[in-house]
């Protein structure tokens, strides 16, 4: 997820505005600022790009996902139900909301499925929060519709997945509100940085002035704002907005990019019979971060992972035996390991999460591996790459 690959003068420019003003503040000091605008100005392409109503930047794709839920209704005691394939993040989330996470399964498109979703409702459930994973998209048609019809709250985490679309509707648009992240390996970055769209008047008053300790953001005089109700400071300082400001003009150059080095990768790949690739809902609107695909069981996919790596190919995971992405190996987690008490702790029917078990999605996540796509691979950088996947495949039957 590339974009810090492409930091050039573009970045240097937006950074050197804000330099020249010395406000590094996204509210106020009008005069000072003389007409720079980055935060506001990054919204306003945001939602102009992915054609949502409204987009409110904020300080990172984890504090995206705390925005909404807040500014959703999303709160203590609410049951959310999640995929294990994610980052903790989603988790974090909702621990520190006081929210409860269900985990469902995952399928092949390696997101939520929606029978297992189906399945985890209970009377407690207040929200289904799918994560468009390594760049492509869940089922969102069909986890929409089980949303409409149990009235549910629909939160998508696309923070891996900007510029991803469905039948030509972008990620993040489906929902009540959908989440971004600009960390410094997302598919464009702040340095740190993250958004929460939506397109619900009533959901972005209660996003921006959440993200900003309550802040009604209305008239010219901060100190005489109204607070509305309690919030945190979730904030972007101009400068990261200015990075992702250059960053983000450049996305469709960067989904083009990705998608024609996916297509040569994935010519390649599927020449071999042991390699079967993740479904994509839609392909066309794939962002193609990643090339994740099957092997034909986990002793193969563990030996092609250490066979790739060793032949020189860097941004291969196998997730699975990682810490990174999958909730196998989050004991910190399934211990409930926190420095002090979490909100979560107060409700009655914690469930022992280390006794949860997703038997389809450990047969999944198992045979998976990810091959991460870059932006800067020459012709040559891509021949080499073809020739590892060669050997490492043949070597292997
Ligand atoms: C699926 C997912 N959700 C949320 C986040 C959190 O984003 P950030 O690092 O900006 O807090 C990440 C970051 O990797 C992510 O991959």
């Amino acid at each position: 997820m590339p974009g810090f690959e492409w930091f050039g003068d573009e970045e240097r420019k937006e950074v050197q505005d804000v330099l020249e003003t010395g406000v590094l503040f996204r509210y106020g000091f009008d005069q000072a600022r003389k007409g720079h605008w980055k935060a506001r100005a990054f919204e306003e392409e945001l939602t102009k790009r992915l054609g949502s109503r409204h987009a409110h930047l904020c300080s990172s794709g984890t504090s995206a996902l705390s925005i909404a839920l807040a500014s959703c209704g999303v709160g203590a005691g609410d049951e959310v139900i999640l995929p294990p394939f994610t980052f903790v993040a989603s988790i974090e989330a909702l621990l520190t909301a006081g929210a409860i996470p269900v985990f469902a399964e995952i399928d092949e498109t390696l997101c939520l499925d929606p029978r297992a979703v189906h399945a985890a409702i209970t009377p407690r459930t207040r929200a289904v929060m799918p994560v468009h994973m390594c760049g492509a998209m869940a089922r969102i048609d069909a986890l929409k519709a089980i949303c409409d019809e149990k009235n549910l709250v629909l939160i998508e985490d696309a923070c891996q997945s900007l510029g991803a679309s469905h039948k030509g509707k972008y990620a993040g648009t489906f929902g009540h509100a959908g989440c971004f992240s600009f960390d410094p390996v997302k598919t464009v970055t702040c340095g740190e940085g993250g958004a929460v769209i939506t397109s619900d008047q009533k959901i972005y008053f209660q996003a921006q002035a959440y993200a900003d300790h309550g802040h009604d953001h209305i008239g010219p005089d901060r100190g005489l704002e109204e607070h509305p109700f309690l919030g945190m400071n979730y904030r972007i300082s101009e400068m990261n907005a200015a990075v992702g400001l250059a960053q983000l003009r450049k996305l469709d150059a960067i989904l083009e990019t990705q998608r024609a080095h996916k297509r040569i990768l994935k010519q390649a790949l599927g020449q071999h019979p042991q390699v079967t690739f993740r479904v994509i809902p839609d392909e066309a609107g794939d962002s193609a971060t990643f090339l994740s695909f099957f092997l034909e069981d986990a002793d193969q996919a563990r030996r092609i992972a250490r066979g790739l790596s060793a032949a020189g190919m860097d941004g291969c995971f196998y997730w699975y035996d990682n810490n990174w992405h999958y909730f196998r190996k989050w004991d910190h987690f399934k211990q409930m390991k926190s420095v002090s008490g979490l909100p979560f702790h107060l409700q009655k029917a914690c469930p022992d999460y280390s006794r949860v078990l997703l038997p389809q999605s450990d047969r999944i996540m198992s045979r998976t591996l990810s091959l991460q796509i870059k932006l800067s691979w020459t012709p040559e950088a891509l021949e080499k790459r073809i020739e590892i996947i060669e050997k490492v495949m043949k070597n292997d039957k």
